[in-house]
C-alpha cells in the first residue's frame, strides 16, 4: 500500500478536529496531548465524530487535564456523558483517569502495550493512542479501516475471517509518520471510501486498489452468510 500517497493526501485534506494536531503543526514538532487523544478515542468508540465534538469540548472545558477528571465525582462524569450511551465506557473513563494519576504520576504510558493495561483501553484504542501520540508503528484497524482494506485487496471473504491478514498487511504499510498515517486512513474511510459510496477518482489509493480495478468497490466488504 502506498502510504506516501496517503500521507501526501492527508497533508492537504486532514479534517480539523478539536483533539487533533494538524499535519503541518505535527511536522513543526507539536505533539498531541495523550489525555485529549485518549478521551476522544473512548468517546468515538460507538459514536460518530459529529456527535462527539460537542461532548469533547464540554469535557475538556470542565476537566482540562487528567488530574481534573480523576478528581471529579463519578456522578458528574456520568451526567456529562448522558447522551453518549454505553455508561460502562464512562465508568471506565473515570477509572482510567484515576489509574493514570495514581499509578503513572498523571502521565499516560507511551506504548500500546502499556496503554492496554489501563481500564477501558483495548487493542484498537491502545494502538490508536500510541500511533497518534507517540508515532509507534502499530497497525490501527477499526471498522472503517476494515472497509478500506477489504476494498483495496478485493477481499473475497468476510473481514472477520481475515482480520489477522488485514492487520499484517496494514502493519507492513505503517510509515515513520505512524500517527498521521493512522489518522489519514480514518479520514479516508470516513470521507472518500465511505460505506455506500466510493469516490475513487480523488482517492490516494486509486492506483493500487483492486476493487476499483474490478469496477464495483461497494461490493466490498463481503457480508458474512447468515
Ligand atoms: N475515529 C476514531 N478515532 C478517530 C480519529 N482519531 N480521527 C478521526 N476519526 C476517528
Amino acid at each position: 500500500m502506498d502510504s506516501a500517497a496517503v500521507l501526501a493526501w492527508y497533508d492537504h485534506h486532514a479534517r480539523e478536529l478539536p483533539w487533533r494536531v494538524s499535519p503541518a503543526d505535527r511536522r513543526a514538532g507539536l505533539r498531541p496531548d495523550p489525555y485529549r487523544v485518549w478521551l476522544s478515542e473512548i468517546m468515538l468508540q460507538q459514536t460518530t465524530v459529529a456527535a462527539v465534538k460537542a461532548y469533547f469540548l464540554r469535557f475538556t472545558a470542565l476537566w482540562p487535564r487528567v488530574h481534573d477528571l480523576a478528581a471529579a465525582p463519578l456522578d458528574s462524569v456520568l451526567r456529562e456523558w448522558a447522551g453518549l450511551g454505553y455508561y460502562a465506557r464512562a465508568r471506565n473513563l473515570h477509572a482510567c483517569a484515576q489509574a493514570v494519576v495514581r499509578d503513572h504520576a498523571g502521565i499516560f504510558p507511551d506504548t500500546a502495550a502499556g496503554l492496554q493495561a489501563l481500564p477501558g483501553i483495548g487493542a484498537y484504542t491502545s494502538a490508536a493512542i500510541a500511533a497518534i501520540c507517540f508515532d509507534e508503528r502499530v497497525a490501527v484497524l477499526d471498522g472503517n479501516l476494515d472497509r478500506v482494506l477489504a476494498r483495496y485487496y478485493a477481499l473475497k471473504v468476510p473481514v472477520r475471517e481475515a482480520k489477522e491478514a488485514l492487520r499484517g498487511a496494514l502493519q507492513l504499510a505503517v510509515p515513520e509518520r505512524a500517527g498521521d498515517f493512522a489518522q489519514a486512513m480514518m479520514d479516508l474511510g470516513a470521507t472518500i471510501c465511505a460505506p455506500r459510496a466510493a469516490m475513487c477518482l480523488v482517492c490516494p489509493l486509486h492506483d493500487g486498489c483492486e476493487a476499483r480495478r474490478e469496477g464495483e468497490p461497494t461490493r466490498y466488504p463481503i457480508k458474512p452468510q447468515k
